[in-house]
């Protein structure tokens, strides 16, 4: 099939890739042309395990190309994905002029059926501003085009990308017309597995579908960081607590880690904006507000054990920092909970040495100078008076204690993701505080 995906940031070019390593013919287009110019050299604007190897693949066999051209993109596909970017307005809601551009442009240049399928994340009732942008266009071009809008939102999880695309548990469609729905089934053939993965749907529904998983994901983990606040102060443990929870088959074991906070390009940004939507619509999601209420605490929880261990002024101290990106397998530093550490430690007066495995360089171009960087994990722990964990990144997970002790002013951690046994640290030494553990 002829596909055009029209933006090429991290879903777009997961999305575009994905399609191309099945046959499909790709084009991806930009607007910003050293991103595509970087995208033809081979290279990819992202950190994203195994997509680099997969774009570079699909554009040796010319599976999969790049362009500026905006003609030339609504031209090639009979299929166009819109993947560009719904970033958050100062009211939380979902900046749609991104999307909306794209429709235009699809209006403007189409000269036949087109199947436009709507994979930003975005408020219920875009498909409609689509739809009637798309529509706009065609009437000052004088044309009467037929063309149909489906809302295909995406589940993908940094990091993973690329193994949930491929293999996806499920595949949500939204859909109002029996040849949209038909395309549909056919394009996503190749990634059903071993049973029917397709979802298929309203419209409406669909584009809640994605916001409601999201906001459901959220509230699980702002629960299980307000009760691993509770077990502290019992003087029980969250992670036997976990377990026992998890069993429950309608519980289950994903989703259940307290630590730091929920940060990244989706959390935040779809429990805003849901809770934004229903308050357009005259209701209060009193839930969702807790939850948000709930995630901004827990972001600062990890300085206020440090506050309560060497009181509020921490001038003179110096703290190494494990871990920037907002969980591991990514470089993305977009609402990480380290950048509230940073800020909170900062200003009692603090310095910051930090290590991350991919994120430094995203981390400097918010942070600059005002922290140091470290080349690896030992190195961050040099002169420091303790060593704080904000990341769950692999290398940290069996690391080589003795010459952290050796390293650290005082064997002291705060760990923000749970990573060691607190029984096994006590043994070894260390004063260890982690989140919900005694
Ligand atoms: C999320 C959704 O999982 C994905 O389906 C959607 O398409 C986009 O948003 P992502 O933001 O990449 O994906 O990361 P995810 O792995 O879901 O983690 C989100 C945040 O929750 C991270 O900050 C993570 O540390 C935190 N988290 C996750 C917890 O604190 N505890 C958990 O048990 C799980």
């Amino acid at each position: 099939m002829k596909i055009t995906v029209v933006g090429s940031g991290y879903v777009g070019l997961v999305t575009g890739a994905c399609l191309a390593e099945v046959g499909n013919d790709v084009l991806c287009l930009d607007l910003d042309p050293r991103k595509i110019a970087t995208l033809r050299e081979g290279g990819i604007p992202i950190y994203e395990p195994g997509l680099e190897d997969m774009v570079r693949r699909n554009a040796a066999a010319a599976r999969l190309r790049f362009t500026t051209s905006v003609e030339e993109a609504v031209e090639h596909g009979t299929i166009q994905f819109i993947a560009v970017g719904t970033p958050p307005g100062e009211d939380g809601s979902a900046d749609l002029q991104y999307v909306v551009a794209a429709a235009r442009n699809i209006g403007r240049y189409m000269d036949g059926y087109k199947l436009v399928v709507d994979k930003s994340t975005v408020p219920v009732g875009t498909a409609d501003r689509v739809r009637a942008a798309i529509a706009e266009e065609l009437t000052a071009r004088g044309l009467k085009l037929h063309f149909d809008m489906v809302s295909n939102p995406e589940f993908l999880k940094e990091g993973a990308a690329i193994e949930d695309f491929m293999r996806p548990d499920r595949i949500v469609i939204g859909a109002d017309s029996e040849q949209a729905r038909d395309t549909m089934r056919q394009l996503y053939r190749p990634f059903q597995r071993n049973h029917e993965r397709l979802i298929v749907m309203d419209v409406r529904s669909a584009e809640l579908t994605k916001y409601a998983a999201n906001a459901m994901l959220a509230t699980r983990i702002s629960f299980m960081n307000e009760l691993a606040n509770l077990a502290e102060l019992l003087d029980a443990d969250i992670e036997q607590v976990r377990q026992g929870i998890g069993a429950d088959p309608r519980i289950g074991y994903h989703f259940l880690y307290p630590g730091v906070g929920y940060g990244g390009s989706c959390f935040p940004k779809d429990v805003s904006a849901l809770r934004r939507t229903a308050a357009e619509h005259g209701m209060e999601m009193q839930l969702l507000g807790a939850v948000e209420q709930v995630n901004a605490l827990q972001k600062q929880r990890l300085v206020n054990k440090v506050e309560r261990h060497f009181g509020a002024d921490l001038c003179g101290r110096h703290f190494a920092l494990w871990g920037l990106a907002f969980k591991p397998n990514t470089d993305d530093m977009r609402e990480a909970p380290s950048l509230d550490i940073i800020d909170g430690l900062l200003a009692r007066g603090a310095t910051v040495t930090a290590y991350d495995p991919v994120a430094i360089h995203e981390a400097k171009k918010l942070l600059g100078e005002r922290i140091r960087y470290a080349a690896n994990p030992m190195a961050a722990l040099d002169g420091a008076d303790a060593l704080l964990i904000a990341t769950e990144w692999k290398e940290f997970r069996s690391p080589d204690f003795e010459a952290i002790r050796a390293k650290l002013r005082q064997p002291l951690i705060f760990d923000g993701r749970n990573l060691y046994e607190p029984a096994a640290m006590r043994e070894l030494g260390f004063d260890y505080e982690a989140i919900g553990r005694r």
